[in-house]
């Protein structure tokens, strides 16, 4: 029996493209000379897409697609893909939650403690010989026993959650509505939540919902002690409200895993010596990259073997 044919929208790690190899027929999006030359030449052949959270997929691909039965997403965030035209054209739609959650609330740790210790700032200060030719650096923020928001409070929320109460802190967050058997204070508005917090972190969905969540309103809320922090997607936050309350110290620092746009992320942000970056790599580490590949595979041969998906989104 011939292989399913799959077009892979952008490069996943090897070990996954060589088992998606053995069961499908894979057509490289990323690396075609001609991206559209492919759509046309293979539209009739390909019945899936394996795509990244970052890549996603939208309706005009989709459409280019008349024998496209199925979506397997490389990432929990789906905000990429256009989910009502796949769910008007029975496309079925799978993401990979829950395997990426302890990684990305990891990240969300990592973020607070060197935004507010200054890690990169410490590790430049040794490198450049500062150390032993100006003395100790200046003295940073201490987390112990601050107040901690999280804004979306879902599976990776809840994760990070956890995780601070082991540094004391006191914890509260806002949702579109309250979760039950969570330990922490629920908060009505954004706003409310950042007046109440040192430390925010968004860790909510990306996409419509919450575009431009994390606005003017909100920065000046938290003020010019408290730190964003962003795991979630680059799109919560008004960015260009984000560097103006930099530049007029209305917040204190952020750590800043995504950006509105990526790769190419608008490098005013690092003229900030209180922002720490990362690229969009809360999820990127070997264990957790082979959970998701492994589930990106396990959801398409479920669909081709007519079982029910793994991790549905659609
Ligand atoms: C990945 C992500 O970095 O899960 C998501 O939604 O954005 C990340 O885990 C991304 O999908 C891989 O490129």
């Amino acid at each position: 029996m011939s292989k399913p044919d799959v077009l892979v929208m952008g490069a996943l790690p090897q070990w996954d493209m060589e088992a998606l190899e053995e069961r499908f027929t894979l057509h490289r999006y990323w690396e075609a000379a001609d991206p559209d030359a492919l759509i046309s030449a293979q539209a009739g052949n390909i019945r899936a897409i394996a795509t990244r959270g970052d890549l996603g997929a939208d309706a005009a691909l989709m459409k280019r697609l008349p024998k496209l039965e199925m979506i397997s997403c490389f990432g929990v965030g789906v905000d990429g893909i256009d989910l009502d035209h796949a769910r008007a054209n029975s496309i079925r739609v799978a993401n990979t939650p829950d395997v990426l959650t302890d990684d990305v609330a990891d990240m969300g740790v990592a973020l607070i403690l060197a935004a507010a210790r200054r890690i990169p700032q410490g590790d430049a200060h040794v490198r450049s010989g500062k150390w032993l030719d100006e003395g100790a650096m200046g003295l940073t923020s201490r987390v112990t026993g601050k107040r901690l928001g999280i804004l979306g409070m879902g599976r990776i929320g809840a994760a990070l959650a956890r995780r601070m109460r082991g540094f004391d802190m006191s914890i509260a967050y806002h949702n579109r509505t309250p979760r039950e058997g969570i330990d922490a204070t629920y908060m009505e508005t954004p706003q409310a939540l950042a007046a109440a917090s040192d430390f925010l972190v968004i860790s909510s969905a990306g996409g419509e919902g919450t575009r431009n969540i994390v606005d003017a309103s909100v920065l000046d809320a938290l003020g010019p002690e408290g730190v964003l922090v962003n795991i979630s997607r680059g799109s919560t936050v008004d960015e260009a409200a984000l560097i103006d309350a930099l530049t007029q110290k209305r917040i204190g620092g952020a750590g800043l895993d995504v950006f509105a746009s990526e790769p190419d992320m608008d490098r005013r942000l690092l003229e900030f010596e209180n922002v720490v970056v990362q690229p969009h790599h809360a999820s990127g580490t070997v264990e957790t990259r082979k959970a998701m590949g492994k589930l990106v595979l396990d959801n398409l041969v479920a669909h081709f073997e007519g079982a029910e998906l793994l991790t549905p989104v659609v």
